[in-house]
């Protein structure tokens, strides 16, 4: 098979670096890709969100099947438009239609589906410009911390969680009048505080079947001891040692099953990853949010835990037969630790020159924001590498992911020296 894969951080060079190891795979395009697609598959500098591009890529290499890493392209509805196109409906989409994608695309549409199915999840309300002051009544009924969403994608910033009652009002008028998230704040959800420990719950589907995948956790604020602000993550665990059988359980019975059967019953296509954001509020799950995609970076570690070729499961997705598949996971742990640019996740400077990649010993470094220049590595991004290692425990896992690091070496490269710090 041929096999094209969207987009360019860890997540795609990981998607890669698997799809890579299946004796059914020939060939793999990545588009953009970075510098570690580059060494295993071949990069095409095409934006992932320009789907006439795709389509002529498609077809000029006769490409079988297509990978869709991040939500934007889901959302814009890549899969419809493989199906509507006469000369692309043949080809393997492994990601939502437009209509399941809105579960990321839009907050609101995703909390009516959790309320419609009776999945736990916060309770809210939502409000757009004309009804703003409603909103402020709303803020004044709850107890702080104040949580509010935009309604959009707005890159992982829409979500801002606020103590202090006048300063919650101030922000629902910048992002309801003020557009502070633009379009992505036309409408804000208002949710109720949930206090706990979050994890990542990853589940395959074809829209009947489903399979669940290792759960992570990722650490997403920039400063150790979860401080400072938020970034697309700084490194990841799997498993996560507190999500124990009876926990996941609860998971599959309460969440997992009602929103697969709630896809069906709501007529939303899904072929692909449903990512469900979980937090732990005393001994039950409850719904945060849901991601129509993998995570990044909890792909570097859920992925390197499946032992099962990830070829035949797309194909068995494709093929809605998922439940023909039988899903074998390692035991072992897997960590990663994310290299950042100095300054992420505000400004920084790229083009640095990553030293040292090729005394990594023990660990996988799977490249995100790193592209080939002049042959040299260097830095294009925010998020530039992830470090990951197995052990039999985290902490083993972990041990390793920092020795290998103390190896590696670009200006003004920065990192998290606690991750699993709280487990
Ligand atoms: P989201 O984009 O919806 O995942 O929100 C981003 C982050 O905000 C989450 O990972 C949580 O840490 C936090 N968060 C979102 N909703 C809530 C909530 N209702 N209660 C507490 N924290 C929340
Ligand atoms: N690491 C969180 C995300 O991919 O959204």
């Amino acid at each position: 098979m041929i096999i094209l894969i969207l987009g360019s951080g860890g997540r795609e060079h990981t998607f890669a670096w698997k799809i890579a190891q299946s004796p059914l795979c020939d060939k793999i395009f990545v588009a953009p890709g970075n510098s570690g697609t580059a060494q295993i598959a071949t990069n095409v500098d095409i934006k992932v969100t320009d789907f006439d591009a795709i389509k002529s890529l498609v077809l000029e290499h006769k490409i079988d099947m297509v990978v869709v890493g991040p939500e934007d392209p889901l959302v814009q509805g890549i899969h419809d438009f493989f199906i509507e196109d006469e000369q692309l409906k043949h080809v393997a989409v492994i990601g939502p239609q437009k209509a399941a994608a809105e579960l990321e695309g839009s907050k609101e549409f995703a909390k009516e589906f959790l309320f419609r199915h009776n999945i736990p999840t916060a309770a809210y309300e939502s409000f757009n410009a004309s009804n703003v002051e409603n909103g402020y009544t709303f803020l004044e009924t709850l107890n702080p911390p104040y949580v509010l969403k935009a309604d959009g994608l707005a890159a992982g910033k829409g979500v801002l969680i606020l103590n202090d009652l006048n300063e919650a009002k101030a922000e629902l008028k910048s992002m309801l009048v003020d557009a502070k998230f633009g379009l992505a704040s036309s409408k804000v959800v208002i949710e109720e505080f949930l206090d706990g420990i979050e994890l990542s719950c990853f589940v395959l589907t074809d829209g009947k079947n489903y399979k669940i995948l290792p759960t992570a956790k990722d650490y997403k604020r920039i400063g150790e001891g979860d401080t400072g602000l938020n970034t697309g993550g700084m490194g990841a665990i799997s498993p996560v040692p507190f999500a124990t059988d009876e926990f996941l359980n609860k998971i599959e019975e309460q969440i997992v099953k009602p929103t697969i059967k709630g896809l069906a019953k709501d007529n939303l296509p899904y072929k692909g990853f449903v990512f469900i954001g979980i937090i732990k509020v005393g001994d039950d799950p409850k719904v945060i949010e849901y991601n129509v995609r993998m995570g990044d970076p909890e792909t570097e570690v859920v992925l390197p835990r499946l032992k099962t070729d990830l070829v035949e499961i797309f194909m068995a997705i494709s093929e809605e037969r998922l439940n023909e598949i039988d899903i074998e996971i390692d035991e072992r742990a897997a960590t990663t630790v994310m290299l950042v640019s100095g300054g992420y996740p505000e400004a920084y400077e790229k083009g640095k020159e990553i030293i040292g990649l090729d005394s990594v010993e023990n660990s996988i470094a799977f490249h995100a924001g790193a592209v080939l220049k002049e042959g040299k590595i260097v830095t294009s991004g925010g998020r530039v590498m992830a470090i990951t290692s197995y052990g039999n425990t985290y902490q083993e896992a972990i041990k390793k992911s920092y020795q290998n690091i103390d190896k590696l070496h670009f200006d003004k490269m920065n990192y998290r020296k606690d991750i699993g710090f709280d487990l």
